[in-house]
């Protein structure tokens, strides 16, 4: 089959997998290709089992792959062959040096920048995907224009705004599609063509242009007002625990004036993920960049709110525990930063499983799709660890259950029958508010929910 234009994702992860089978699925005259420098996961990608879980991706690659969908290794030679290339490589936090620990590290887009101009032989559209800080287009533009040739490289801003477990849905029905472009003649042309394909299936009224600053900047605004609304909610949840109010109702009261809306506005151990950290790092350091400290310092508060509510919920373990985890047998319910996925990062579970092993505590994880990776998040550690992916079977013999994930399953267990099988006095710790708390007391558990008072028959 002849393809009306070809398109490059380099960047075969969470983002550029299921954004390119969207793609594919809704053009099926566009011929789309997906890089990695990683073999294992293009490997994974043509396999069965694919190296991501979102609900519904497996049906669209069903019906993609092979048709219009590859997923390739040979790098330099897709980047020769094809018309429009999405970068959606990963863009960490920096580890090392100047902006440690805060700024975005920009070593694998910018050898992306410089591998495109290699093996170019031809004018391309450039689109930024990856979360990037202000001005990166710039820098990139610079990389592209340094060649000798008469090759011209066009950069776009198309910020992605999917989340996962919702990924394959946030795809196929966006609240909006950014893109942002120089407002040069090319600049336009390059920013239609990529309408054009939006537009197959995303209203019009929907596809938002800007300039490309705009759009960059957005998108880490966007993620730190997100995550602002999940500590402002988590914060309020202490005051809930020290007043007898109860965050459940203050949310919903809260929530429904339309001015401030009803979501994230759930209370619970934190947000975990790859992103909100790291967007909300890197804005604090431009800020800093920029010389604003006032700024930065508002929005870093938001990431040590964070850190509190995990804080806040190890200590309250402890402390209703007796104050001794010591040889004492944990269920941990959840590993994953959310439901319907896979992914691990940054997940409260982390932090709080290694805290609870720092205090000698036996820990016995379960969760239906993050065992493997949680296995990897905590192989260095020596303490006791055990994988269980079911839940009865994980509970059975402990002194305390946390619910970390808010997996739909977990709202419908069997709380007697798991409450049969544990040592007495159980616990039960709800970091997402997901159970029937009052439920769970009758039939004997200490109840610790988040923001709303203790259930306790201590
Ligand atoms: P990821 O780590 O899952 O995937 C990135 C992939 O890029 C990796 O497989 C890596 O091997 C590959 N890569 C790195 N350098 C490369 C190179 N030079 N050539 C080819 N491949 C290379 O990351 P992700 O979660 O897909 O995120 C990608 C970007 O999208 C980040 O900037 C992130 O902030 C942003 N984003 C992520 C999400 C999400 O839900 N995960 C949502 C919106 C935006
Ligand atoms: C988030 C954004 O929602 C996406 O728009 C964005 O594209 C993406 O980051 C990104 O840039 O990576 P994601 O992190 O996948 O998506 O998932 P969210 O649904 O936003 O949840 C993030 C964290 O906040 C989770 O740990 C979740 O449990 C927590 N959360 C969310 C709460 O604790 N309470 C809430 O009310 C909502």
């Amino acid at each position: 089959m002849k393809f009306r234009k070809k398109i490059l994702c380099i960047g075969a992860g969470y983002v550029g997998g299921p954004s390119m089978a969207m793609i594919a699925y809704k053009c099926s005259d566009y011929r789309i290709t997906v890089v990695d420098t990683n073999p294992d996961r293009i490997d994974a990608w043509n396999s069965a089992e694919l190296p991501v879980y979102e609900p519904g991706l497996d049906i669209i690659i069903k019906k993609t792959r092979g048709k219009n969908l590859f997923f390739a290794k040979d790098i330099e030679n897709q980047i020769k062959e094809n018309d429009i290339i999405f970068v959606s490589v990963n863009t960490p936090t920096k580890t090392y040096g100047a902006g440690a620990d805060m700024a975005a590290d920009l070593q694998y887009w910018e050898k992306t920048a410089r591998q495109i101009l290699k093996y170019s032989r031809s004018s391309k559209i450039v689109i930024e995907k990856s979360t990037l800080p202000v001005k990166t287009a710039l820098a990139m533009e610079k990389i592209l224009s340094s060649g000798k040739g008469k090759i011209k490289f066009e950069v776009l801003s198309n910020p992605e705004f999917m989340a996962e477990g919702t990924a394959m849905s946030d795809l196929e029905n966006p609240d909006r599609v950014l893109i942002g472009s120089h407002e040069t003649k090319s600049g336009l042309k390059a920013r239609a063509e990529l309408i054009e394909i939006y537009a197959r299936w995303i209203p019009l009224k929907k596809i938002i242009t800007s300039n490309i600053w705009s759009s960059e900047l957005s998108k880490l605004v966007a993620n730190a007002f997100l995550a602002q609304r999940v500590s402002s909610i988590n914060s309020v949840s202490a005051l809930c625990e020290k007043t007898d109010a109860d965050i459940t109702e203050v949310s919903r009261a809260v929530g429904t004036d339309s001015r401030i809306g009803d979501k994230f506005l759930n209370a619970g151990i934190g947000f975990g993920g790859s992103c909100f950290k790291k967007d909300i790092l890197n804005l604090v350091y431009l800020c800093s960049y920029y010389g604003l400290p006032e700024v930065a310092a508002y929005w870093e508060s938001v990431v040590k709110i964070n850190e509190y509510q995990q804080e806040r919920f190890i200590a309250n373990i402890l402390k209703s525990m007796f104050n001794t985890l010591a040889g004492k047998k944990i269920c941990v319910l959840g590993f994953a930063f959310k439901a319907d996925t896979g992914d691990t990062r940054e997940s409260p579970a982390i932090n709080i499983t290694r805290k609870l092993l720092a205090e000698q505590a036996q820990i016995i994880i379960s969760d239906p799709r993050a065992l493997k990776n949680a296995a990897l998040d905590l192989a260095d550690i020596k303490g006791s660890i055990k994988y269980v992916e079911d839940p009865y079977q994980a509970a059975a013999g402990c002194h305390a259950l946390l619910i970390l994930t808010g997996w739909d399953l977990y709202r419908r267990l069997d709380f007697k029958k798991i409450y049969r099988s544990m040592v007495k006095p159980a616990f039960l710790f709800d970091g997402r508010n997901i159970v029937d708390h009052n439920k769970c007391f009758t039939i004997g558990f200490n109840v610790y929910p988040i923001g709303k008072p203790a259930l306790s028959h201590l």
